[in-house]
């Protein structure tokens, strides 16, 4: 979800009115991919790299987090949405961490779609604890290296039980992956806009559908075998 900072300076505002109209943009991603029966939404909406913006954007992301989640819930609930978080949970302050567990543990029986928002969240953290988690497990006998394969390693990750996306969209005209989900987009299609997330629409997210649709996904494979003749 970038370019709420950008967004913000084009209206002549602070950087945190950029985040508040952000929250326009969820509301229209998660609405517009509930309409076309997408399962799963995953929104990047903290890294472990902006703990280090000033003091006073990071206090305002977390407080406009917390105040979504307790606006939307109900909502969020009524419509079958579940609520799951990815990343580095424990370093959240203890009033996000509590509003956000209350809020999944809500929702933990809805099955339309689940929005997993990634906070404090980095693919290489995530990987980092998977390693360590495997190490352990050697180390303890529970796992022979030998075993260590792809299912095993998925296993840790934060996202285990989840399907690989599909599609990631990336918003504002950046062209690069910034640290999200590093393991999990290996054959995902890539799809790029200039909007800036506070400007994102569900529009946005039907043509990136639609483009989507039109790839070929070969997996490594050639086309014929992955077109039936
Ligand atoms: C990136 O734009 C955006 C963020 C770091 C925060 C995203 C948060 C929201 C959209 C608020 C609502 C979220 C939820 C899940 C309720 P940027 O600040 O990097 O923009 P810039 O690159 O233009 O400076």
């Amino acid at each position: 979800m970038d370019g709420n900072g950008r967004w913000a300076k084009q209206h002549g505002e602070e950087r945190i009115v950029g985040h508040m109209n952000g929250v326009r943009g969820v509301r229209e991603a998660l609405t517009g991919a509930t309409e076309i029966g997408v399962r799963y939404l995953t929104l990047y909406a903290f890294s472990t790299e902006n703990w280090n913006r000033p003091q006073p954007e990071v206090n305002a992301l977390m407080d406009l987090l917390v105040r979504t989640v307790v606006n939307e819930l109900d909502e969020l609930h009524q419509n079958a949405v579940r609520l799951r978080a990815i990343g580095d949970l424990e370093s959240l302050p203890a009033s996000c961490r509590e509003t956000l567990n209350d809020a999944i543990a809500r929702t933990a029986g809805n099955d339309r779609i689940t929005l997993t928002l990634a906070l404090s969240y980095s693919a290489r953290w995530e990987l980092v604890q998977a390693a360590q988690r495997i190490g352990q497990a050697v180390k303890e006998g529970r796992i022979d290296p030998k075993d260590i394969n792809e299912q095993a390693f998925e296993a840790q990750l934060a996202t285990h039980g989840m399907p690989d996306p599909e599609l990631l969209i990336r918003t504002s005209g950046e062209q690069r992956i910034s640290n999200f989900l590093l393991w999990q987009i290996a054959y995902a299609e890539l799809w790029f806009t200039p909007t800036l997330w506070p400007d994102f629409r569900k529009d946005h997210l039907f043509q990136a559908v639609l483009d989507y649709q039109n790839r070929e996904r070969r997996f490594g494979l050639i086309s014929e075998q992955v077109t039936p003749s």
